[in-house]
């Protein structure tokens, strides 16, 4: 569950869209959000996935034969195919840069030479395509032989070493010349720069990184035993999961203001600060490689459960072998890659459309299908099932019941509005 929701939304998404959208008063939304509504949320899908022991369409199937939540499911299979499009190419793009780090391509580079690297990267169709490829081949391959669990097992080594490495340039970073603006930039919320926009997106976000809203998490649900402790789970995977995006966030606005690279220049953040970072670090081409190496698994485990969405949808679907879909999907992903590489404005409507949009609406009616089919008494049960009651099962009750469903609409409402150029508050 970690492997899924640690990945690219943290360390490339999360500081882009909070650099976007005015620092530390965004990172307070962020905290509120993940507490009231992404944790209930989350709870929601795996309490579902282990009272079925299934995905999220045949559970919706199951609890509530001859109605149509199931069609909630479909957003889940949409989404993952279009969050994998776009999320490829900035595998692709990690992938990349851990070659050039390895052939010392992003060594001795002053902040414009980085920038530049970047910028050819992510304009030169050919670099950005053939590198989505490889991401897309391995992904495929892992899936196609079902070998998800080798990916678990290394992952729990590598996940680790990934946080202390982030640690240690975290470290460098708020050490270098003119880093404080950066913290502060982090760290002293500056309310007059929260949009309605900002707020749409940091609940967004906070869905994207969890990996929640879609019902994937319901499928991992499904696989929890009934001895464990749901909500410990769900409190465990928010934190590790923010934990990442807050060291991301300390590792990154530092060494970007020391630098003068501006906080809100969009998806390429990342991409050209950490260089930056390294190149002021004790044996930082090392340290570089093994990080975006990194970097590439977190992203791979996170693919995998995407990609995986897809593949047994198609499986079962057609009626085909495991290999055959997987190529199949394979294929296709590479096709709406492709467009995500030429337009820019697809890549950005992908990113956007899912997280703010998507997401918050199967969330909606995830958590709404409690009250509504399920009743109280039987998710009580679910979340109890371990055998020790729940201290705050009314809190999330009430959080799910009312908060979760009014916030995720008010916020939505909001931000449609802001979207299409009405301001209303
Ligand atoms: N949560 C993953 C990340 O942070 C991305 C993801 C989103 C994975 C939705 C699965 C579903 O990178």
């Amino acid at each position: 569950m970690a492997g899924s929701a640690v990945g690219l939304g943290n360390v490339w998404r999360f500081p882009y869209i909070l650099g976007e959208n005015g620092g530390a008063a965004f990172l307070l939304v962020y905290v509120a959000f993940t507490i009231l509504i992404s944790i209930p949320v989350l709870l929601t899908e795996f309490a579902i996935g282990r009272m079925t022991g299934k995905s999220i369409v045949r559970s919706f199937k199951t609890l509530a034969p001859k109605t149509k939540w199931y069609y909630v499911g479909i957003c889940g299979v949409i989404c993952p195919f279009l969050i994998i499009s776009f999320y490829n190419i900035v595998t692709g793009w990690t992938l990349y840069y851990t070659y050039e780090s390895m052939a010392g391509g992003l060594q001795g580079l002053d902040e414009a030479g980085v920038q530049q690297v970047f910028a050819d990267t992510s304009s030169n169709m050919g670099i950005s395509t053939f590198w989505m490829i490889i991401a897309i081949a391995i992904v495929g391959q892992v899936v196609a032989r079902g070998v998800s669990d080798g990916i678990e097992k290394v992952s729990k080594i590598l996940m680790p070493l990934l946080v202390v490495l982030i640690v240690l340039v975290c470290i460098r970073s708020v050490t270098l010349d003119g880093a404080s603006d950066g913290l502060k930039f982090l760290f002293y919320p500056d309310f007059s720069k929260l949009t309605a926009k900002g707020i749409f997106a940091a609940l967004g976000q906070s869905f994207f990184s969890m990996s929640i809203g879609m019902g994937i998490m319901t499928t991992y649900g499904a696989y929890i035993q009934k001895t464990e402790n749901l909500s410990q789970c769900a409190v465990r995977v928010a934190m590790v999961d923010f934990m990442i995006a807050f060291l991301a966030g300390i590792m990154i606005f530092p060494c970007a203001f020391a630098f003068g690279i501006s906080p809100d220049q969009g998806a390429g953040l990342v991409f050209v600060t950490l260089p930056n970072i390294f190149n002021q670090m004790f044996m930082g081409r090392a340290i570089s490689v093994v990080f975006f190496l990194l970097l590439v698994i977190a992203a791979l485990t996170s693919s995998i459960s995407l990609f995986e969405v897809l593949v047994s949808f198609y499986k079962d679907q057609f009626r085909t072998s495991r290999r055959k879909a997987s190529i199949i999907m394979s294929l296709v992903v590479a096709v709406t890659g492709f467009a995500c590489v030429v337009s820019p404005t697809i890549f950005n409507f992908f990113d956007q459309i899912t997280a703010n949009v998507m997401l918050p609406l199967g969330a909606f009616f995830i958590v709404l299908f409690i009250p509504i089919v399920l009743k109280r008494e039987r998710i009580k049960e679910e979340l109890e099932a371990h055998g020790k009651s729940m201290r705050l099962f009314n809190t999330y009750y009430f959080l799910i019941k009312y908060v979760v469903p009014v916030a995720i609409l008010l916020i939505f409402v909001n931000g449609m509005l802001d979207w299409i150029g009405v301001d209303w508050l």
